[in-house]
C-alpha cells in the first residue's frame, strides 16, 4: 500500500486521483498529519495497520505500509523569504521526519524537489550529479530537505521538477488564463528560462517508477528496477515565461478558455520588479530517468494543449 503524503495539494490530488483509477491501495494524508511532528507521524503508521476502518478497496493484507510519497512542502516562494522557519521545518525536517519513519517501516520513498536546488547561472540543461547552490529560502530549505533523506535512508527516488500546473490547485497556466479574460494586455517576463510540466505527466511517471521497483528481478546479482537516487523530470524542451503565455493564449482561444482578445507583451524581470531572485535558467536534465525507465516525455506543448482542452480544466 502507498502513503500518500500531501493528498490534497497540486500534484498530490493528481496521483490520489490516478491511483484510485489504476485500483492501486492507497492511503492519503495532508496537513492532519503534520510531516513537522514525527510523533503524528509515527503514531499515524501505528494506527493505519490496526485501524478497524479501512476503505473497503484495500484488503487486509494489504495494509502494510510499503511505499510514502510525499507530496507535501512549503511552495510559496515569494512568503518563504519572510517565512524562513516554517519553510525550513516543512522542506528540510518534514522530509528527514518522513525519512525517519519511512525507515522504521521499512518503506521506500519517493520525495519530489525542484529546480530551485540550482542557481540558474548556467546555459544548458542541469543534470543530477552537478552541485547544489540555490538563491532563495524555497531553494535552500529544499536543498537541505533532499540531503536530510540521503543521509538518512538508501531506498529513495528524490524526484525533481520544474514549473508545475495541474488540474487542482493555483498555478500558472490558470492565473494567466483569468489575467487574459480579465485584461486587454499582460505583461510577462522572457527572460527565464526553463519547461512546464503537467501534473499528469509527472504523477503517470512517478506511479511507474514504484510499479518498475515492485516488478523488479535480480539477474546474476543485478536489480532490474531503476537504481534509487536522484532523478529529474519535466516535460520535453524549454521556453521562458512570455513565450509560455503567448502558448497559453493561443491554446485557451482555441478551446474557447479565453474570450477576448489580449495583448501579451515581454519585459525583463527587471523591469517587471520581482521580490525574489529566481533561477534564470533552470531547464532541467531528463537524460537520467528516460534511460532507467524508457521514457518517452511529451513535449511541454502537447502536455499543455491536452490540459487546456481537457473538461477539468477550471481556473479556481
Ligand atoms: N508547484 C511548482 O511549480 C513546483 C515546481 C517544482 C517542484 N515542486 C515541488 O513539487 C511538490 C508538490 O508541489 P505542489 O505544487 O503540488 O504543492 P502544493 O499544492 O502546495 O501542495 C502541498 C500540500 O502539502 C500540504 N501541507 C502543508 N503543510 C503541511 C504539513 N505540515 N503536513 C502535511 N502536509 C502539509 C499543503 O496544505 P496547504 O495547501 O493547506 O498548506 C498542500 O496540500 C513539492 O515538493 C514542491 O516543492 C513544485
Amino acid at each position: 500500500m502507498i502513503w500518500l503524503i500531501g493528498c490534497k495539494g497540486m500534484l498530490g490530488s493528481e496521483i490520489a486521483k490516478q491511483m484510485t483509477e489504476k485500483k492501486i491501495p492507497w492511503i492519503g494524508t495532508d496537513k492532519e498529519v503534520d510531516i513537522t511532528d514525527i510523533n503524528a507521524l509515527i503514531a499515524y503508521t501505528d494506527t493505519i495497520e490496526t485501524a478497524s476502518y479501512f476503505p473497503s478497496e484495500i484488503k487486509r493484507s494489504e495494509r502494510k505500509i510499503n511505499w510514502i510519497i510525499n507530496c507535501s512542502a512549503y511552495t510559496n516562494v515569494e512568503k518563504a523569504e519572510e517565512d524562513t522557519e516554517l519553510a525550513h521545518k516543512l522542506n528540510a525536517e518534514g522530509p528527514l521526519n518522513i525519512a525517519r519513519v519511512a525507515r522504521k517501516i521499512s518503506a521506500k520513498l519517493v520525495h519530489i524537489s525542484t529546480d530551485y536546488v540550482f542557481n540558474g547561472h548556467g546555459s544548458s540543461p542541469y543534470t543530477e550529479d552537478l552541485p547544489k547552490d540555490p538563491l532563495g529560502v524555497y531553494g535552500k530549505t529544499k536543498a537541505e530537505g533532499e540531503d536530510a533523506i540521503q543521509k538518512e535512508m538508501n531506498t529513495y527516488y528524490i524526484i525533481r521538477t520544474a514549473w508545475l500546473y495541474g488540474f487542482d490547485g493555483k498555478n500558472f497556466v490558470y492565473t494567466m488564463t483569468k489575467a487574459m479574460n480579465s485584461h486587454d494586455s499582460v505583461k510577462v517576463v522572457n527572460d527565464q528560462k526553463g519547461t512546464p510540466t503537467c501534473a499528469v505527466d509527472l504523477a503517470e511517471t512517478i506511479l511507474k517508477l514504484i510499479e518498475k521497483n515492485n516488478k523488479a528481478k535480480t539477474f546474476f546479482g543485478k536489480n532490474s528496477a531503476p537504481s534509487y537516487g536522484v532523478y529529474q523530470y519535466t516535460n520535453a524542451g524549454e521556453t521562458n515565461w512570455y513565450e509560455f503565455t503567448k502558448e497559453i493564449y493561443r491554446l485557451g482561444k482555441k478551446y474557447g478558455r479565453i474570450t477576448q482578445d489580449c495583448t501579451v507583451n515581454p519585459c525583463t524581470t527587471a523591469e517587471y520588479g520581482a521580490k525574489v531572485e529566481r533561477p534564470a535558467y533552470s531547464v532541467l536534465s531528463k537524460d537520467k530517468i528516460i534511460k532507467a525507465m524508457k521514457l518517452k516525455i511529451p513535449t511541454w506543448q502537447q502536455s499543455l494543449e491536452k490540459f487546456i482542452k481537457n473538461t477539468r480544466f477550471e481556473p479556481k
